[in-house]
């Protein structure tokens, strides 16, 4: 039997003509309209009775074969595919009506989780660097002549590419005194999947891992995304100390910032660094050293990498571009001890294979050509600058009201406000126009003290200025509430 309804289609001037024809035969057949072994009239006649070309009509009977709609036989003609019958579209019966499709442990736990803020760019929002300093001329005039490079367009290897391990193995033995050749240098999607090669390399589920407390929270979600149980480590604004270090612990790991302890700002001492190496070797606990900002330092030279102390340390140390250069670049790395450095690879293949050659070519040479030195002490003389007056703001305006936490600062500076609801107060801070992260928000378990971390590196004078006098108001309308 043929089919002789095709004279019916409505054909319109709105959408390509094949698509309409694909759309109204392939809608006959899965609707079931039009059963298996019916032979389609021959292309010139459907294109006769449409007004169409005939290229037009075989390209849609073309894609209807190939997609099984519509079957061809050499020699016969074109029919109904088969086995429509069983798979009508409306046998498929979801129910959209349920909230949640099916999630796991973990997946409920991110769909309670607020959404991450919409304040990612604003003055005061933490983490972002000086955007208007970064050296965009000279960084396009690298990345245009890296662009031009067809080695580039193909795929490298997972470890990351070698010119970048180098300069950055050669940047971080001198200036970071990190021990470590490019071979153990691992390049990441960021800090972020740095931390989560890690948590999912060394947990197993369920297991234990001690975290500074307040601490990172990217962190702490990394690591409970293997659904590790945290333990927190208490650490005040002089920064961690061996002191809250447990005795004993079957903690596999310890997330740390010794350099700069993330939020606070404290620096642990050498001979406290020394006591924490130790102890991570007694206790079998592998130290995630993440050196986020080091760079900036204001009291003397940046402080030394606690991998570097020893050259047997228990360290898996880890960097991030996007404060030294920008954020959105999303380059990371990790240098680990020799034997973790197969495994870890294996990892980051399966999670998302190879980072972008082009931007880690681009920032090979940006070092290689000492931008990137250059840079950096620009901007320690900038954040310096920032933080000064940000913190003669604070001493001015902010008297009574709140205290910085500690002396040192990389681009962020906390403070204490006691008795504040500090999330209220950096809700309508965010909504007057400001970023900023409730002190609160830092802690797990137990008392939280309560204030705002400020990120200066993206702020202006002015922006300073203004945003201090903000909190100023805000800080006494609640006192007054
Ligand atoms: C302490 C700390 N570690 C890691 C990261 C993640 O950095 P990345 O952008 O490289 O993923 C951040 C981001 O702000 C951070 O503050």
């Amino acid at each position: 039997m043929q089919i002789a309804e095709l004279k019916g289609i409505a054909l319109n001037s709105e959408e390509a003509l094949q698509r309409q024809l694909y759309r109204y035969i392939s809608g006959r057949v899965s609707e079931g309209i039009w059963r298996e072994g019916l032979r389609l009239p021959a292309s010139r006649k459907i294109a006769s009775e449409l007004g169409i070309s005939r290229n037009t009509v075989t390209a849609a009977l073309g894609q209807l074969c190939a997609e099984g709609y519509l079957s061809s036989r050499p020699g016969s003609g074109i029919y109904v595919g088969a086995g429509f019958d069983r798979a009508h579209p409306d046998a498929v019966h979801w129910d959209k009506s349920c909230e949640l499709p099916e999630l796991s442990a973990y997946g409920l736990s991110l769909a309670r989780e607020a959404q991450a803020g919409g304040d990612k760019q604003l003055p005061f929002t933490l983490g972002v660097p000086d955007l208007k300093a970064f050296p965009l001329r000279a960084w396009n005039r690298l990345q245009r002549q890296q662009q031009n490079r067809r080695r580039l367009l193909g795929y490298d290897g997972y470890q990351g590419f070698e010119p970048l391990r180098e300069a950055l193995a050669g940047y971080l033995r001198v200036s970071r005194q990190v021990r470590c050749s490019a071979s153990q240098i691992i390049i990441t999607q960021g800090a972020q999947q740095a931390i989560s090669l890690c948590a999912q390399v060394l947990l197993d589920r369920g297991e234990e891992v001690l975290v500074e407390n307040p601490g990172y929270s990217g962190a702490r979600r990394a690591l409970q995304a293997l659904d590790a149980k945290l333990t927190a480590v208490n650490v005040d604004a002089g920064g961690l100390t061996s002191s809250a270090l447990p005795a004993q612990t079957n903690a596999k790991l310890m997330y740390v910032t010794p350099s700069h302890h993330y939020p606070l700002g404290g620096i642990m001492s050498a001979p406290e660094r020394l006591r924490l190496l130790d102890w991570a070797a007694r206790t079998g606990t592998w130290l995630i050293e993440d050196d986020y900002d080091s760079e900036f330092h204001f009291h003397g030279h940046p402080i030394a990498a606690l991998q570097g102390m020893s050259s047997q340390s228990p360290v898996l140390y880890m960097g991030s571009f996007s404060k030294t250069l920008f954020p959105a670049l999303r380059i990371g790395y990790l240098v680990l001890p020799t034997p973790l450095v197969a495994p870890f690879l294996n990892a980051k293949q399966h999670m998302d294979g190879e980072s972008p050659l082009l931007q880690q070519a681009t920032v090979a040479q940006f070092i290689e050509e000492g931008h990137f030195q250059r840079h950096l002490r620009q901007m320690r003389v900038l954040y310096r600058e920032k933080w000064l007056h940000l913190s003669a703001l604070i001493e001015s305006r902010l008297a009574g009201l709140a205290q910085p936490v500690a002396e040192s600062a990389g681009m962020h500076l906390v403070l204490r406000i006691p008795g504040v609801d500090d999330v209220e107060l950096t809700r309508e801070f965010v909504a007057a126009g400001f970023g900023g992260t409730p002190l609160s928000s830092y802690y797990i378990g137990g008392e939280k003290p309560r204030g705002i971390a400020l990120g200066f590196a993206n702020s202006d004078a002015a922006q300073r200025a203004a945003g201090i006098e903000c909190l100023r108001s805000l800080i006494k309308d609640q006192q007054r509430r």
